[in-house]
């Protein structure tokens, strides 16, 4: 009898430190399958959008790993519309997801997203971009400050004596992420800007990171800086592609750096034609599964193991963060291709 009941007090309290360990509010969430029952786990989906290449496949990488795991997934884009986004997340939650997995339009704007799942007892991993001012219970992304330190090294790395003349083009101003690429560029500029060996000549920020909006700061910079520059420092493939549509009505293409990330077909593409200088590869394969595997391990009420923590104004949150790879012409086949992220025909061109 002694024993059996020294069971009952030991699963009682492995159920609440797994509960604690989540940061979970009081008991596991209410739904069909947490804790181990019967009917398969539920995953929410909900997206900014899916207008960009490596949206698409996180969505797919996502999907096809979760099905791996015996879960379902109910996905949902917002088409980068913060009210559309809420609505989204409250339309999974009352279809009863185990979990909910967000990519914030607004990582301020989705905080409401979070407390709503936290009434419902529900966990919420962000997806890549941070949710800020809530109660986030997991953050998975890449270390994004590194990918800003990355774009500006290979820019410095890359002009004439370490100097020159740049445009600076950000990404979305809703998108944190946006904000921390700008961070690590900064602390790689910053001491040469001060010494006047880097001159920014143009900076503006991408709304939506649309590359439609790049291209116009784009011919602004043209426009402004009429003696010229050697360089754009642009945030992402989306964005560094407008500037270099604009770059090819100036006839500049090819003969001004160019930085980007995510590894973009098309990117990789310039990149091998010589009209962008380089991309930040952050491996959708990794992040996607991982996340798959995370969000089936919450449902069930396990603990998982972070391998950090971000701060995002309300706590530091519980953070795993994924290496990422630079590269340019002279390593494309070594990463890109060799990693399986694209072909070497889709790259290079059938031979
Ligand atoms: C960011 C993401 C980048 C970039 C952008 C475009 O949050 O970290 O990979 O591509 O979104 O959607």
């Amino acid at each position: 009898m002694k024993f059996r009941m020294a069971l009952v007090v030991v699963s009682l309290l492995l159920s609440i430190a797994i509960g604690l360990m989540l940061g979970r509010r009081g008991a596991l969430p209410a739904s069909r399958s947490g804790g181990g029952g019967d009917a398969p786990i539920v995953i929410g989906l909900s997206m900014d959008t899916e207008k960009e290449a490596r949206w698409q496949k996180d969505r797919d990488v996502f999907t096809a790993r979760a099905r791996e795991l015996g879960a379902q997934v109910k996905t949902q884009s917002a088409n980068s519309d913060d009210t559309r986004q809420i609505q989204d997340v409250k339309s999974l939650l009352a279809n009863h997801v185990d979990v909910l997995v967000i990519i914030p339009h607004d990582g301020d704007a989705m905080a409401e997203g979070v407390r709503e799942a936290a009434k419902a007892g529900v966990p919420v991993i962000a997806y890549d971009r941070l949710i800020r001012n809530c109660d986030l219970d997991l953050y998975l992304s890449f270390d994004n400050v590194k990918v800003g330190e990355m774009q500006a090294r290979y820019l410095v790395e890359h002009l004439p004596g370490g100097k020159g003349r740049i445009v600076r083009i950000y990404g979305a101003p809703t998108d944190n992420n946006a904000k921390i690429f700008k961070q690590g560029q900064d602390q790689v500029l910053a001491p040469l800007i001060a010494r006047g060996d880097i001159e920014v000549v143009h900076e503006d920020w991408a709304t939506d990171w649309d590359s439609a909006n790049a291209k116009k700061i784009m011919n602004a910079a043209l426009t402004r800086a009429s003696s010229g520059f050697d360089a754009v420092l642009a945030s992402n493939d989306g964005t560094a592609g407008g500037a270099i549509q604009a770059l090819k009505e100036a006839g500049l293409a090819g003969k001004v750096i160019v930085t980007g990330q995510d590894a973009d077909l098309v990117a990789c593409q310039r990149i091998a034609a010589g009209q962008q200088a380089m991309t930040v590869y952050k491996p959708i394969q990794n992040l996607a599964t991982r996340a798959a595997e995370l969000a089936v391990t919450m449902a069930r009420g396990k603990p998982v193991i972070a391998n950090g923590a971000v701060a995002n104004g309300q706590k530091d949150v519980p953070a795993v963060l994924l290496d990422i790879v630079s590269v340019d012409k002279d390593n494309l086949r070594q990463t890109i291709v060799a990693g399986g992220f694209h072909s070497e025909a889709e790259v290079f061109g059938a031979p």
